[in-house]
């Protein structure tokens, strides 16, 4: 078992991680190869992690695959990552019904290949009865666009007279979200060194502690996971309270 591993404490593993998983096209480079290359090989960074989580017990994984900016990416590497989807999801059932994975998606999944559309609806409801862990994939994937819909939403509602505009709050915008029915993200990692958001999650991420590390994406094993749990352990998450708040009252 991983020395890491043994060091977490279990009482307080983030529920909800969230990984930006970036840094494909540099580590290809990096071997003198294509940037497609490094997507191919990807595949087994995605499967630590995964596992990882499922293992300390977190409930939720949310992995961005896909941005509805990388639609502005050339076509080869477009469509590369498309089939690498779909090749993906067909090769992992079998090993998502293992491990009690239930697979979800958020984003335009409309603006998907109709194939990748039909295999992802397949895993999801062939997934659908497991409950160890829930593995979400951000595919055409922007979080402003997804608020948009909501209001777009939630205004027609306003409209029927369906929603009384003064009941309109947090949980309302929270149900018109595409992650509607996951909980807030706890942890949110993101791989190649980069330090920013790339529209992933803006609302859901409003308190989630957010860990960088230079590892490119297709190196990323369960102890850099681990890695970001010991380091999210070792913070106070006040959540607008002082310290002493969080001392007396856990
Ligand atoms: C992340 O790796 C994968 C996707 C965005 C689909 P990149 O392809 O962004 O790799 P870099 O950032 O160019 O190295
Ligand atoms: C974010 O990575 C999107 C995914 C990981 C799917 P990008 O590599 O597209 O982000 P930027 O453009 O560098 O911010
Ligand atoms: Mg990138």
């Amino acid at each position: 078992m991983s020395e890491k591993l043994q060091s977490i404490n279990l009482n307080k593993i983030p529920n909800h991680i969230a990984v930006i998983m970036d840094g494909n096209g540099r580590w290809a480079k990096n071997k003198g190869m294509q940037r497609v290359f490094g997507h191919k090989n990807a595949l087994t960074a995605v499967r630590e992690a995964v596992a990882g989580a499922s293992e300390i017990g977190s409930k939720f994984i949310t992995l961005y695959a896909f941005s509805t900016e990388n639609w502005k990416r050339p076509k080869l590497e477009v469509d590369t990552l498309m089939g690498l989807l779909i090749s993906s999801l067909k090769k992992e059932l079998p090993d998502f019904h293992k491990n009690g994975i239930k697979v979800n998606s958020i984003g335009a999944l409309e603006q998907l290949p109709k194939k990748a559309q039909k295999v992802l609806q397949h895993v999801i409801d062939e997934t659908s009865k497991n409950t160890k862990i829930t593995l979400t994939f951000a595919l055409s994937y922007g979080s402003r666009e997804e608020i948009v819909n909501a209001i777009k939403n939630i205004s027609k509602k306003v409209v029927n007279n369906e929603i009384d505009i003064k009941k309109i709050d947090e949980k309302i915008i929270n149900n018109h979200l595409y992650t509607f029915n996951l909980p807030d993200v706890d942890l949110m990692i993101r791989t190649s060194g980069e330090q920013r958001i790339s529209n992933f999650l803006l609302w859901q991420m409003a308190y989630a502690e957010l860990y960088f590390t230079d590892v490119l994406w297709p190196d990323f094993r369960k102890d850099h996971l681990f890695d970001a749990i010991l380091d999210y352990q070792n913070r106070e998450r006040r959540f607008g309270k002082t310290s002493e708040q969080i001392d007396t009252n856990g």
